[in-house]
């Protein structure tokens, strides 16, 4: 090509497939003017397909930075305004709307919004596919030939078809699919059809109502709470990495996540120790502690990311069991970074069929829970625990091990978060709210005025005596939060019959923290324990996934995935 500028594609005349299926393609472009004509043919020369004139328009890199600066839109669903706030105990403000299966038990004359309920079908894969859209459009078609409906709209509603913030998880390909196939006959037929899509909550179920008389043509609940889809610029701008594998995500000093920074680090790249493995990170775990970190509020610290999963790209002196390649996951200094440097002996060796985000989240959150419980709190078969926040990472692994132990859970989160506790294995009447103090009477109430052997705390405040007020005689208060750590002294003076130990993962030591990593993965590979539910953000939207955590929107554990670096490993 010439310098500083480029042909770009921009009509195409006369194009016709011959054939489908080759697996490698000759192109011969033959040039006129301002156009080619191409011949495609595979590998034996067989035709595949041919193009009479593609018209090809030159475009200059002036034009390029010419272009607004700002014309990138993204979808983002808004909270509607007025809706309620995100929270799971919502009821109904009136009645629910009847919602049918199909369009057989409509009554007549049929209502203004007609709610059809769209069940995922048996199928798998790509069946699955075919099989909702399929019946989706016999759907679509029958609504549109019966004039029964003609004056009624039909509302389709899905679960789980779309992702309006990242702890959706992952969207059924199926349902959206059909999102889009009712899109279009919508566009073809407008006002005859509305989408919504829900989570499946109570809370969701209460807000049904809500939805259908906004009127919009797609929306979505979570939780209770209406969310509608608009374009919006995304913000903030994401970062920009450098090519290669010198950086690392990094505070930049103003108290605020927006100033989170790209800087270079030569960290990854220089000499590996005794015992040191350099890892290409592709996934990184992120703890509350980086938020902490993040917003610039512990002095002196200003390295994120302690965990992930990745493959080993060379070895260091003193290195026996791990070799370059493996897909290992542990404790990664500095973890939001694609290249790292980290000991071997915490690392472990990834089951074969586990993702790099599934196990990403796996170290920190599980080693702490154990370490906490096990190690330091001695808890045994039989006894009872008060888990906090025990829909977050180190919460959801600690109600799974506890369980395990066969030690009875008490529990608090935010309402909001309930179902996903409960879903845990937790008896309802003991998950108390983690934003108010009320769960000591509940705990004691719930426990004849005995209380809990065990507290696993990471509340600050009122919250902390409240938490001594319910351990029972010999109980052990476990302190892993950092913001409120009390004088050993002073709580023995005023709870006597209680110890009380405040911890940091690290104090465990490598050796104690690759045991106990093994144990953990051994425990989830066997389906003992479970992974948990995963917000998956790109490592270039760092501030945004803290942000994230930072408000408690998440459940489980927040993933970042990094670009692949130095090559295919
Ligand atoms: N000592 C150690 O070595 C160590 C290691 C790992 C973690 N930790 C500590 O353990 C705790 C849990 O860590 P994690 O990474 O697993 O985080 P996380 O539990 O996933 O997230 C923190 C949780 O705190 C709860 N929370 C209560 N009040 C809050 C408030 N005002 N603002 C924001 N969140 C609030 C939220 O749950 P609800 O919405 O349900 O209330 C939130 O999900 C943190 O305190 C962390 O520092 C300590």
């Amino acid at each position: 090509g010439t310098a500083g500028w480029a042909a770009l594609p921009f009509a195409w005349r006369g194009v016709r497939l011959h054939a489908s299926g080759a697996r490698e393609l000759r192109v011969r472009l033959t040039p006129s003017g301002d156009r080619v004509a191409l011949s495609v043919a595979d590998g034996t020369g067989t035709p595949v397909a041919s193009v009479e004139s593609l018209v090809l328009r030159p475009f200059s890199a002036g034009q390029l930075s010419a272009a607004p600066a700002d014309a990138l839109f993204e979808v983002e669903w808004i909270v509607a305004p007025g809706s309620a706030s995100d929270e799971a105990t919502r009821t109904p403000d009136g009645a629910l709307p009847e919602t049918h299966r199909d369009l057989s038990t409509v009554p007549e004359p049929a209502p203004e919004d007609v709610l059809v309920t769209l069940e995922p079908g048996e199928a798998t894969g790509p069946a699955a596919v075919r099989e909702a859209t399929v019946r989706a459009l016999t759907l679509v078609r029958r609504w549109l030939e019966d004039e029964r409906f003609d004056a009624s709209r039909l509302v389709l509603l899905t679960r789980g078809a779309m992702v309006t913030s990242p702890g959706d998880g992952a969207p059924d390909p199926a349902l959206a699919a059909v999102w889009g196939l009712v899109r279009t006959a919508e566009t073809e037929n407008p006002g005859r059809f509305a989408l919504i899509d829900t989570d499946a909550t109570d809370a969701s179920h209460a807000a049904l109502a809500e939805a259908v008389r906004n009127g919009e043509r797609e929306s979505a609940l979570r939780r209770g709470q209406l969310r509608l889809p608009r374009l919006a610029r995304p913000t903030p701008a994401p970062l920009v990495p450098p090519e290669g594998a010198s950086w690392r995500v990094d505070v930049t000093g103003s108290r605020s996540l927006d100033a989170l920074a790209v800087v270079e680090s030569a960290e990854a790249v220089r000499e590996l120790g005794a015992g040191e493995v350099r890892v290409a990170v592709r996934a990184a775990g992120v703890n509350f502690h980086d938020v902490v970190v993040g917003l610039g509020l512990v002095d002196g610290e200003s390295v994120l990311g302690s965990e992930g999963a990745g493959v080993v790209v060379d070895t260091g002196p003193e290195v026996a069991d791990l070799r370059v390649g493996d897909r290992v996951t542990g404790l990664f200094p500095g973890a939001f970074a694609p290249m790292v440097v980290a000991e071997a002996r915490a690392l472990v060796r990834m089951p074969e069929e586990w993702s790099f985000v599934a196990a990403a989240g796996v170290p920190v959150a599980f080693m702490t829970a154990y370490y906490g419980l096990a190690d330091l709190a001695g808890l045994r078969r039989g006894e009872s625990v008060l888990v906090h926040s025990a829909a977050g990472g180190v919460g959801m692994a600690a109600v799974q091990l506890a369980r395990e132990w066969g030690v009875e859970v008490f529990a608090t989160a935010s309402p909001s978060k309930w179902d996903q506790v409960v879903a845990g294995g937790v008896r309802r009447e003991r998950v108390f709210s983690s934003r108010t103090t009320d769960f000591a009477a509940g705990v004691l109430a719930a426990t004849g005025g005995r209380g809990v052997d065990v507290v696993l705390n990471s509340l600050a405040g009122e919250f902390v005596d409240a938490s001594l007020d319910v351990l029972a005689c010999g109980g052990r208060f476990v302190e892993m939060g950092k913001t409120d750590i009390r004088d050993g002294e002073r709580v023995r003076a005023a709870y006597p019959d209680v110890s009380y130990r405040a911890f940091d993962l690290a104090e465990a030591g490598p050796a104690r923290l690759g045991e106990m990593l093994r144990d953990v993965v051994r425990l989830l590979e066997s389906g003992v324990l479970r992974h948990p539910p995963v917000s998956v953000w790109d490592v270039r939207r760092v501030p945004e996934a803290l942000r994230f955590m930072s408000q408690a929107r998440h459940v489980g554990k927040v993933v970042l995935t990094m670009p692949v670096v130095g090559g295919r490993v």
